[in-house]
């Protein structure tokens, strides 16, 4: 699929078939996920894969009740290792740099799954300490986005973007 075609035709997905989502497609994603940009390619990634019904339950419970989470077949929580950036670009690297590279993965993601056919949601309202105590995400590890990933069983409209003449400052501000 043509990349501008993906972006352009990618919606977030919010409801799912029951239709499983295999290994060997979440590794494509995560696969994807890993060629994203970096900080001094640092790579500050770590991705959690989560198929236990009872874990996704507790994660949309964290995620203000957002219960196609726990509809998805899969979901992939995304994290930034504040510590791996920080080595290198100290407190530039924890507070924005990593957030940042897990952002691109994040995008990534969301992309080729549109290219093979998969839905997804870029879930970022999450309390983080619930969804670290869930997860047993370590200290120095922050979750940045968790990702419903299925089928998708609805098609929603594009939702409308700011125009270029709002948003493209020419030279200056
Ligand atoms: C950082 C971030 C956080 C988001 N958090 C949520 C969320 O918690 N729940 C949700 O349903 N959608 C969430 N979204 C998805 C946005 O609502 C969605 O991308 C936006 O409305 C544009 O729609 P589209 O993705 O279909 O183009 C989030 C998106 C981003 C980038």
């Amino acid at each position: 699929m043509d990349v501008l075609e993906a972006i352009k035709g990618r919606r977030s997905i919010r409801a799912f078939k029951s239709q499983a989502v295999s290994t060997e497609i979440v590794e494509k994603l995560i696969d994807a996920a890993r060629w994203a940009p970096s900080a001094g390619n640092i790579q500050p990634w770590e991705f959690i894969i989560v198929r236990n019904p009872e874990i996704k339950r507790n994660l949309a419970k964290a995620a203000l009740n957002q219960s196609f989470i726990e509809e998805a077949p899969v979901v992939i929580v995304v994290c930034a290792d504040e510590i791996r950036s920080s080595q290198g670009y100290g407190v530039r690297g924890k507070t924005l740099y990593c957030i940042q590279d897990a952002a691109a993965a994040t995008q990534n993601i969301h992309l080729v799954a549109y290219s093979l056919g998969l839905g997804t949601c870029w879930v970022g309202a999450f309390n983080e300490e619930e969804a670290r105590k869930i997860l047993e995400i370590p200290e120095g590890v922050r979750p940045v986005a968790i990702i419903p990933v299925g089928y998708p069983a609805e098609k929603p409209p594009a939702r409308n973007r700011r125009p270029l003449n709002q948003i493209i400052h020419y030279e200056k501000f």
